[in-house]
């Protein structure tokens, strides 16, 4: 593991450029009375698509081409095509869906999420920006705006990690931050490829077809909730993301010897178990100790084999996850973890293989369609307050191709990847708001 991150990166394309200057303006573009956002419909359409989830509700539990999975975004399809909008699909199965500009010579301004849930999540994460896109799209259209350029709404494939144990391997793919390789070597728990995958999930054609070109796109928004406590502690309805935090993924096998509960004696115990328990804690002391709220450490993920109540255990495979908005502290955490689990292996006489599965790079929002969002949300009149996001998004890997910015709304006690997910109906009313403009704003 390398030093290859430092603070957040930004693919500037229109750092100081006067490419946004119009968007910037004082006045809005559509005047806020005409964009009539439809709160009622959208938490119809929010509560639909979380009747497609394979736990019960609360929860919502839709991983990657399952049959559940495929039904969730038929019925988003359902939606995007009620709108008017012309749909394609890519390879990988990420949705496009155009409402053409006057001038389509132009690049689009894209706007979109995801719809993936992991398992026992909410019916937020994601979603509020799939389906506040359409609202937002809706109320622009009813409103009798004619945009120049096209906006398109892109729903992501695969934005969680679950199946694969990569996150956002449709936006990955479309920007060139993962190789078509790369993609063919992923196995899901099952061993399945993802070409085999993605063809019994009805997508074919080379997967060398996603990647998508440097300036296809004028600009991408990604609405979403905060998925942290700090705009409702703040009471602040509208949150601009700075940056990105930079995410590591990875992947731990613990090899011991197994043996009889009863028979093998303690002294002579190279249990996996026991000693992948250390490397958990290892893993929470070295989030620790940077001392900053921004580094956090997670095993979320843990199986143990074989498996039996009066069985030593004798390999155990976690997964690790280590963020923060510094790369350069988030790799220090990472060589910790790697030097910690060197000193448990030799002292349990066990075996620690670590595969670092992702390491990526913080990622600045571009300063411009940030300014564009303060703008709009001053022209829905909510005021703003600028964060950093946590947790990572589509939005991660899209400023490779195109300037990129995110609005936040806020979430109950910061709470999210759990069923009791929850923003108020307003609260994402207001971010759609903001979103519409924004979007008039760009494709004016
Ligand atoms: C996305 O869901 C993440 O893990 O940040
Ligand atoms: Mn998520
Ligand atoms: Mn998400």
């Amino acid at each position: 593991m390398t030093d290859r991150a430092t603070s957040p990166q930004s693919h500037r394309s229109a750092g100081s450029s006067p490419v946004f200057a119009d968007a910037r303006q004082d006045q809005p573009t559509v005047e806020t009375d005409r964009i009539a956002v439809n709160t009622g419909r959208m938490q119809a359409q929010l509560a639909r698509l979380a009747t497609f989830s394979d736990a019960p509700p609360p929860a919502v539990t839709r991983v990657l081409w399952t049959p559940t999975d495929l039904a969730g975004r038929a019925y988003v399809s359902s939606l995007l095509e009620e709108v008017g909008l012309e749909l394609r699909t890519d390879e990988i199965g990420t949705i496009y869906a155009r409402w053409s500009g006057s001038d389509p010579s132009l690049p689009p301004v894209a706007t979109g999420s995801h719809v993936d849930a992991i398992p026992n999540a909410g019916l937020y994460d994601g979603c509020v920006g799939v389906i506040g896109a359409i609202e937002a799209v809706r109320a622009l259209c009813d409103a009798g705006f004619v945009p120049t350029r096209s906006i398109e709404i892109i729903v992501f494939a695969s934005e969680e990690p679950t199946r694969f144990g990569v996150g956002c391997l449709g936006s990955r793919l479309m920007s060139g931050a993962m190789s078509p390789d790369q993609a063919r070597a992923l196995r899901d728990g099952d061993g399945l490829g993802v070409e085999e995958a993605r063809r019994q999930a009805g997508w074919s054609g080379p997967l060398e077809n996603v990647r998508v070109a440097s300036g296809t796109y004028h600009a991408f928004l990604e609405l979403h909730i905060e998925q942290g406590p700090v705009l409702e502690r703040l009471a602040v309805p509208i949150g601009v993301v700075t940056a990105i935090a930079a995410p590591a993924t990875v992947r731990a096998v613990i090899t011991g010897e197994g043996g009889h509960a009863g028979g093998l004696l303690m002294p002579e115990r190279h249990d996996a178990l026991t000693a992948s328990a250390e490397l958990v804690l290892c893993v929470e002391a070295a989030a620790r100790g940077t001392g900053s709220i921004d580094t956090v450490g997670t095993v979320g993920q843990l199986s143990v084999f074989p498996g039996a109540v009066n069985g030593v255990p004798s390999e155990v495979r976690l997964s690790i996850d280590v963020r923060d908005v510094d790369g350069v502290q988030r790799d220090g955490v990472l060589r910790r973890i790697v030097d910690d689990a060197a000193g448990i292996a030799t002292r349990r006489g066990v075996r620690i293989d670590l595969e670092v599965v992702t390491t990526d790079l913080p990622e600045t929002m571009h300063p411009e369609l940030r300014a564009v969002l303060e703008a709009s949300a001053t022209d829905a009149g909510l005021v703003t307050h600028q964060l950093p996001s946590r947790a990572y998004h589509d939005a991660l890997f899209m400023p490779r191709i195109c300037p990129t910015a995110m609005v936040f709304v806020p979430c109950r006690g910061g709470v999210s990847h759990r069923p009791d997910e929850f923003t108020a109906p307003e609260e994402i009313a207001d971010g759609v708001r903001v979103l519409a403009h924004a979007l008039a704003r760009l494709s004016a």
